[in-house]
């Protein structure tokens, strides 16, 4: 494609995340005992050559004398480049290729572990603009090319003379080197790279800043992957959330706030403004207040598994999709739940306390293994059916009982209703949802028809169970011992204290909540909601969504893709292929799922459209969102 300008980019930091002589310091001095000595003799050197006490040359061929490079370590150097592209570059790498005739990439580095890197994203050879080895036979470095002007000092400077490109030029670089084209009158614009370091002195001197080059393709109308850059999405993750989703939502090139705890209605209310973007774990209450306030929010994510602290109808009705993180814990409630069984068949935790009272009372009275017992697990979920197959494994009869059809894992014997399952089993745990109709789902009648000596846990709901009633079964000898994770009220904070009627029960293990609280699930979670912003952003796709219907989408290939949220009222469908069909555009897929409130309309059309489809389609009445994706 033609272009009336030429790009011209550095390498090292820009191209590529990291300084390649870094990575060849790692390379050639592997093993040398003088490695770290060596290293910062480097570094002084570099720094020689940038404050010009010693010239570029000089500063090159010394470090080059203590790196010894042999020509294999700067194919393996290469290699190495090729994983540390910059993460914007790599999501734009059609951009390198459709415009490859006006892009250069500059560096006072060496064509031997550059070329390689570059021309894998469809620069061409003649475009790259570096410094050439001289190697002996045995393939050890004798020196460089000296005629080079990228040798010596003013280097990129010298280079663009006479390169004498034949229109506007724009330099995109993270160092003084690439500012000094600007600086000579050899370029219209100097962009300051700070994806990888943002360098104190550049950042003000440039005509833009570039977080990632997103924002340059957008300044300049070039976008060919992504039609919004990510830098300048707000992401604002409150209450602690797990550094990993940090790492991850910065990699992809979102421009990410973190606070270390919940916010007020008030504070969020103010806060939220330009977030498009909201992570929060169970304590921020996401009300219709705030949503009104979000005139951006496009998703949130509750880093955990509930969803009851946002208001799922308003932010439906808005527009925006909410995803939880529901399977990121449930092998943590299921380890819980193995523990507990088998310390209540043991009764360990009242024999421990009385050891502590120095009571000794040593006896098997009471006390069995789970190996052949028959565990009933009510609600067969994510959490129920990885109880199946753990228990099962160490040697337990699994029965299930679950309201909706499910399959049985492994020998799992499914019980018809729920009073078969608690006739039978040994070990009753429950796992099902917090659904209102589930309230009191175990009371006194559910209790009597246990088997005496029952061992009961609810690492569940606390509002499921009758807690009256159960404290009566610990207390008749019915339930033999009983583990609770979760209470019909739960303190809100530590500082309040824990009441209830079960404090102080035989065999009775109480919990504050915990069922899922592992290091383990929280960077699960950590993972897992990150990757839903990103399929939803990115793509489009709502799998998973608790409050938009669910669509997994493929991936955008030599299309543009229309996204198209609106109000269920008949016939949008119709009027958005209208509007397509006046413009002759031609659809190459389209994809519709709809819930009560809304309607979620994915169309990919060919690659040229006319901007003016994209203002009738936003008009189109009940359109509550719209965006596009390239
Ligand atoms: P899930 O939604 O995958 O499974 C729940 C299952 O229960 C479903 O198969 C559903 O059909 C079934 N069910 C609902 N009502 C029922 C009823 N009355 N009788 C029989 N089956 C019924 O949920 P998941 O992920 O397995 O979680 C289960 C429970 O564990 C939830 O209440 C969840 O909130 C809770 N949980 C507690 C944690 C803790 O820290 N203690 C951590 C994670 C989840």
């Amino acid at each position: 494609m033609k272009l009336n300008k030429f790009i011209v980019i550095d390498f090292d930091s820009t191209f590529t995340k990291v300084e390649a002589f870094d990575l060849l310091a790692e390379i050639s001095l592997d093993g040398s005992p003088e490695k770290e000595a060596i290293k910062k003799q480097i570094a002084e050197i570099t720094n020689q050559g940038m404050d010009g006490t010693i010239s570029f040359r000089e500063s090159l061929e010394k470090r080059i004398q203590l790196l010894a490079p042999k020509r294999h370590q700067l194919v393996q150097l290469a290699d190495r480049l090729k994983l540390h592209v910059s993460e914007s570059f790599k999501r734009n790498k059609d951009f390198f290729k459709k415009y490859a005739d006006n892009i250069y990439v500059i560096s006072n580095g060496f064509h031997v572990f550059i070329d390689p890197v570059v021309t894998d994203f469809g620069i061409k050879p003649e475009n790259i603009l570096a410094n050439r080895f001289h190697f002996d036979e045995q393939g050890n470095v004798t020196g460089f090319d000296m005629d080079n002007p990228l040798s010596a000092n003013n280097g990129k400077v010298e280079q663009l003379r006479r390169l004498n490109l034949p229109g506007d030029v724009y330099v995109i670089g993270d160092g003084y080197t690439d500012y000094e084209i600007k600086l000579a009158g050899l370029a219209n614009k100097f962009y300051a790279f700070t994806e990888n370091v943002e360098r104190n002195g550049i950042v003000d001197k440039a005509d833009h800043i570039t977080p990632s080059l997103d924002e340059f393709l957008y300044l300049n109308k070039l976008n060919t992957a992504i039609s919004y850059p990510k830098n300048r999405i707000n992401v604002l993750l409150l209450e602690n959330i797990h550094p990993v989703a940090v790492e991850l939502l910065k990699a992809d090139g979102f421009n990410v706030e973190t606070y270390p705890a919940a916010l007020t209605e008030e504070e969020l209310c103010r806060r939220i403004k330009n977030v498009s973007v909201l992570g929060i774990r169970s304590k921020t209450q996401v009300t219709k207040k705030v949503l009104d306030h979000a005139n951006r929010l496009m998703t949130i994510g509750a880093f955990c598994i509930g969803t009851n602290q946002i208001d799922l109808k308003e932010a439906t009705r808005k527009g925006i999709a909410v995803f939880n993180a529901p399977f990121s814990n449930t092998r943590s409630v299921v380890e819980l739940a193995i523990a507990e069984m088998i310390v209540l068949m043991r009764n360990l935790v009242d024999k421990s306390n009385k050891m502590h009272q120095g009571i000794w009372d040593k006896s098997a009275h009471g006390s069995f293994e789970i190996r052949g017992k028959k565990l009933g697990i009510v609600g067969y979920g994510n959490i129920g059916t990885q109880l199946s197959v753990l228990a099962e494994s160490l040697g337990m009869n699994v029965l299930y009982y679950d309201i909706e059809e499910k399959l049985a894992l492994g020998n799992a014997t499914k019980c018809k209703s729920l009073a078969e399952l608690l006739q039978k089993a040994d070990v009753v745990s429950l796992h099902i949802d917090g659904r209102d109709a589930n309230t009191h789902y175990i009371g006194k009648k559910e209790f009597d028809r246990m088997k005496k000596g029952v061992i009961f846990i609810n690492l569940s709901r606390g509002h499921v169970v009758d807690i009256a009633a159960l404290k009566q079964a610990v207390e008749s000898g019915k339930v033999a011992g009983c583990a609770i994770d979760v209470f019909p009220y739960e303190p809100v904070s530590n500082q309040e204290e824990f009441i209830s009627e079960l404090r102080g029960l035989p065999n009775t293990i109480l919990t504050p909540h915990i069922g899922g609280s592992t290091l383990e699930a929280q960077e699960n979670i950590g993972h897992f909601v990150p990757g839903k912003f990103q399929d939803y952003i990115n793509n489009g796709s709502t799998s998973n969504s608790v409050n938009f219907p669910n669509l997994t989408l493929p991936t955008l290939e030599n299309a543009h893709r229309l996204i198209h949220i609106h109000d269920n009222v008949p016939g949008i469908l119709a009027r958005i292929n209208q509007v397509l069909a006046g413009h002759n555009i031609n659809i190459v897929g389209q994809y519709l799922k709809t819930n009560e409130l809304i309607g979620y309309v994915i169309t990919d059309i060919d690659k040229e459209y006319d901007p003016e489809v994209i203002k009738e389609l936003r008009s189109i009445e009940h359109t509550i969102k719209f965006r596009v994706l390239y």
